[in-house]
């Protein structure tokens, strides 16, 4: 497809107006501070902070667990289905506004199932929003995570409590502290998994190392890595990741905030794409690092200075490295070549 000309200046109002989908966005990571306190009140939940600013306040963090505590902490406030609901329906509510047309949100039921909450009040509550969501024009889905910290068994035992619902949830993918959790020790829980039919993601290679990435791939069978960025220091795995397309959800404030990168301008997202890897944007847990998917791009792209022709491929590898019927991607790139149209004509006076 030829791409027309854009204007440097107009670049940061490309990447918010251009449909994009998100493939890599934990629902407990859209809590928003606010929020917390208020479903804590609703709930009846004693919180450790006295104000949303001492929350806010406690978000600083220094790798992948500093923040996985807080994170956990602050899921804490989610017992009913009307909570699951409510968080759902206002990341899709945002994300709709920032022109996200296609959603794989995850979740993560241990997190809630240890706290006595049922996982049908989760899946209820979270495929309800999705549903809403649908109605209003943005395709919605759902990806159940396991929390690869906890055993195996634990793991089969979440997807046993799940599957009444398998209907609700697309695929399954694996999160939460990845360094002495490879992926192989999921196994037979993700063999399973594609016994039943389901998608598979797993993070891998946002801490860990590429050998975690290649289990991702030869033993569990992912289709798309979660993050994926220590690619780089593996050339063959490049080379192969590259020649099967096999997309790289990039979370750049992520990556920032969790210092897997010293800073922004070092992120290596303009590699991974020069070297003709399926990479995407995706905001992983926008309320704790700073931003929502646009965020990303405006941040990444002024810090590295990539242009329009790689906001083009970055939205075009987000929709082919979706698990969205054909046709919904064919139309998808049909409304990035409209919008890119729209962008090259002189500004209005
Ligand atoms: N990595 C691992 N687990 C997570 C993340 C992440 O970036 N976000 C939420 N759970
Ligand atoms: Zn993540």
């Amino acid at each position: 497809m030829k791409l027309p000309a854009i204007a440097p200046d107009r670049l940061p109002a490309l990447l918010a107006a251009m449909p994009k989908a998100e493939l890599h966005m934990h629902i407990e990571g859209s809590l928003e501070p606010e929020m917390i306190f208020a479903l804590a009140e609703r709930n009846g939940v004693a919180l450790p902070y006295a104000s949303i600013e001492e929350l806010r306040h406690a978000y600083a963090f220094t790798d992948l667990q500093s923040f996985l505590d807080i994170y956990y902490a602050g899921a804490s406030v989610l017992l009913k289905e009307e909570d699951f609901y409510d968080l759902a329906q206002a990341y899709l509510a945002r994300a709709a506004t920032e022109n996200v047309v296609h959603a794989e949100i995850f979740f993560d039921p241990q997190t809630h199932t240890a706290r006595g909450v049922g996982v049908d009040t989760v899946i209820r509550g979270l495929s309800r929003a999705c549903a809403d969501a649908r109605a209003q024009g943005t395709s919605a889905e759902l990806i159940l995570c396991f929390l690869r910290h906890l055993s195996e068994r634990e793991a089969f035992e979440t997807l046993e409590a799940a599957l009444p619902f398998r209907d609700h949830f697309i695929g399954v993918g694996l999160d939460s502290s990845e360094v002495g959790h490879p992926p192989d020790k999921f196994a037979r829980v993700f063999a399973r998994c594609r016994e039943l039919g389901f998608h598979i993601v797993a993070h891998a290679g946002e801490e860990g190392p590429p050998a975690y990435i290649w289990q991702a791939l030869d033993v569990l069978k992912a289709e798309r890595i979660d993050h994926g960025v220590q690619a780089v220091h593996d050339a063959a795995l490049m080379q192969r990741l590259a020649a099967e397309r096999v997309p790289l959800t990039v979370c750049p404030l992520s990556n920032q905030k969790l210092r897997v990168f010293p800073d922004l301008a070092q992120h290596n997202l303009k590699r991974l794409l020069d070297a003709g890897l399926c990479a995407t944007v995706n905001s992983d847990d926008p309320a704790y690092f700073g931003g929502h998917i646009n965020a990303n791009f405006q941040q990444v792209f002024a810090a590295t200075g990539m242009t329009a022709e790689q906001a083009w491929q970055l939205a075009a590898n987000s929709f082919e490295a979706s698990f969205a019927p054909a046709a919904d991607q064919a139309r998808w790139l049909a409304r990035l070549q409209t919008t890119f149209e729209r962008f090259a004509a002189p500004a209005e006076i």
